[in-house]
């Protein structure tokens, strides 16, 4: 494997700086937390990790509203506890990429502050503006923000509008003009002289708009839009929605001159030694260019968003996004996640209220064992679930407090189902402290302080780390299993995918395969015991290097292999 670079060898870790360890008993994750840490996580097996925002911020949007590039949050530490940090994870072998946020600054960014003073400040073009509608003398469009109703906000000292694909807190910068890319670029560099191991890029596709600024044709604004998702019943209705979602944004995405903006940064990152990482927030292979001169990676998105993992999903969706990441020039690699901070925890998600310990194991090893660089998220190793918030003033998840008072005002919603609708929809719910024993607050701040998010009470029901730590049959102790199993095993980092019995329902079956070592991978996503015959892929015996059942035996009869219900098995072939 000597051929590979880092981060295609590498599992990643993401971790929610704010939800992740207290080192200073305020009740807020920090830089002290994290080291202390480091640990644990090395135990884990995990390679390399992925910061959230660790910037200032006025926290609209956790962190993704940054208001100084080139500092650390004082809540998190001083830049000096970010150097500890990274050193100290350095020393244990573990790589750390930051979040880096270029479409929008934090509105209290300088920047911003200048740029809105007046229209002729030095940074007056440093954002998105425009003047009013000269008809309505309101926005210039019907562009809606994704996250808080209209994509305009009005600046009397300017008499115009700013532009913000995301919250009003979240002014778009203006890509266009050279001035913003120079300062930009002085922070990557910042991180990067550092020794940061690379960035994973936010919302690269909403950096660039259509020129034209055409009106979209959708009869609704974002509450009402966010209305119909959650009361839409029929297929009809549901049809109408993916329409409707996709005709609201579509010409706030994906405007003209991203690639070159990405082979630019590209270019810029590769002056550093050490292979640097660029991974974007986005699913389209095209932002890998050529295969070797935009990112490294882009997130296999669609492997995730769907309500159930089933086998047929993952054949058909290993069969696209292979098929395109073979046909670059310079092969592609794959990346592959069930879960980060914006979506509903994968114990959750993709449990079904019976099984969700088994299937959870279940879709560990697909991540693990497919082709392409696995992200996993902070706290699922212990299973951490959802936690709904349903008092309105606990959640910190601006967009859900928008979308409360937006349900109660302008859709008439009574408070009660507005508060568990905002709840559910809120990014609140996976973002909770993490669990790290059974003691109060899970151990992730001190009894007496107050933590930013409630902790889940299942702390106190095993879901925790000093807990899982004692038991060998854990989710933890499987989590560390498996990812030995992984790094010990080429096959599952670099073999080739090979889909077989391709037409079961219950089950997914395919290969790891490189020259010289084969391995089978079966996952029975089924309830029932069955007897598979795979011996048309050799007739000699397998060896069963991992399995979801305890006292598997160490070698088994490809031609009639008893895989249990839910069992998750790797099998070496010879
Ligand atoms: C990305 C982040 C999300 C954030 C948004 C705006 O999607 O993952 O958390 O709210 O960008 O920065």
């Amino acid at each position: 494997m000597n051929k590979l670079k880092w981060w295609q060898t590498a599992v990643f870790y993401q971790i929610y700086p704010r939800s992740f360890a207290d080192g200073n008993g305020d009740g807020i994750g920090d830089f002290a937390g994290m080291t202390a840490r480091l640990d644990y996580l090395r135990s884990l097996g995990v390679d390399a990790l992925w910061l959230s925002p660790h910037y200032p911020s006025p926290l609209w949007d956790c962190g993704y509203d940054i208001s100084d590039y080139e500092a650390v949050a004082p809540e998190y530490g001083t830049l000096e506890d970010f150097d500890r940090f990274l050193e100290a994870a350095h020393a244990r072998g573990m790589r750390v990429i930051l979040d880096l946020v270029l479409n929008h600054t934090s509105d209290e960014h300088p920047w911003f502050l200048e740029s809105k003073s007046s229209r002729d400040n030095p940074k007056a073009d440093w954002y998105i503006w425009r003047d009013p509608d000269p008809v309505s003398g309101g926005p210039p469009n019907n562009w809606q923000s994704c996250f808080d109703g209209p994509a305009w906000t009005y600046v009397p000292e300017r008499g115009q509008y700013y532009y913000h694909y995301f919250m009003k807190q979240q002014p778009d910068l203006n890509w266009r003009n050279p001035q913003v890319k120079a300062a930009m670029w002085k922070a990557v560099r910042f991180w990067l002289e550092r020794g940061v191991d690379g960035f994973r890029l936010d919302a690269i596709g909403t950096i660039y708009e259509d020129p034209a600024m055409t009106p979209h044709r959708v009869p609704l604004d974002l509450a009402g839009l966010r209305h119909l998702a959650d009361t839409a019943q029929t297929p009809a209705e549901k049809k109408r929605l993916a329409r409707y979602w996709r005709e609201m944004f579509q010409y706030q995405w994906g405007g003209p001159g991203l690639h070159d903006l990405m082979k630019e940064l590209r270019a810029l990152v590769d002056e550093y030694p050490g292979d640097r990482l660029l991974v974007g927030e986005d699913d389209d292979i095209a932002y890998l260019g050529d295969g070797d001169d935009e990112l490294h990676l882009v997130f296999n998105f669609p492997l995730m968003r769907v309500e159930r993992i089933t086998p047929a999903h993952v054949r058909r969706n290993q069969r696209q996004r292979l098929a395109r990441l073979d046909a670059l020039p310079t092969r592609g690699w794959g990346c592959n996640t069930l879960g980060n901070h914006d979506s509903s925890r994968l114990f959750t998600r993709y449990g079904d209220g019976i099984h969700d310990a088994a299937l959870a194991r279940l879709n560990l090893t697909l991540v693990l064992a497919l082709r392409g660089t696995p992200f996993l998220y902070n706290g699922e190793e212990i299973g951490m679930t959802d936690l709904i918030i349903t008092d309105p003033s606990r959640l910190r998840d601006t967009m859900a407090t928008w979308y409360y008072r937006a349900l109660i005002e302008e859709l008439g919603v009574p408070p009660a189902e507005a508060a568990l609708r905002a709840g559910r929809m809120s990014r609140d719910k996976n973002r909770t402290p993490m669990q790290w024993s059974n003691a109060p607050n899970g151990g992730f701040c001190p009894p007496h302080a107050t933590p930013w998010l409630p902790v889940n009470p299942n702390y106190a029901q095993g879901v925790n780390v000093a807990d899982q730590e004692a038991d060998p049959a854990s989710l933890l102790n499987f989590y560390r299993r498996l990812l030995a199993v992984r790094k010990a095993t080429p096959a599952l980092i670099e073999g080739e995918y090979r889909p077989v019995h391709e037409r079961a329902r219950a089950y997914l079956a395919f290969l790891r395969q490189t020259a010289s070592q084969t391995v089978l991978v079966v996952l029975n996503y089924s309830d029932k015991a069955r007897r598979l015959d795979f011996s048309s892929l050799s007739k000699r015996p397998g060896r069963v290097i991992f399995s979801s059942q305890q006292g598997a035996p160490a070698t088994c009869d490809l031609s009639r292999l008893e895989v249990a219900d839910f069992e998750a098995c790797l099998i070496e072939l010879f």
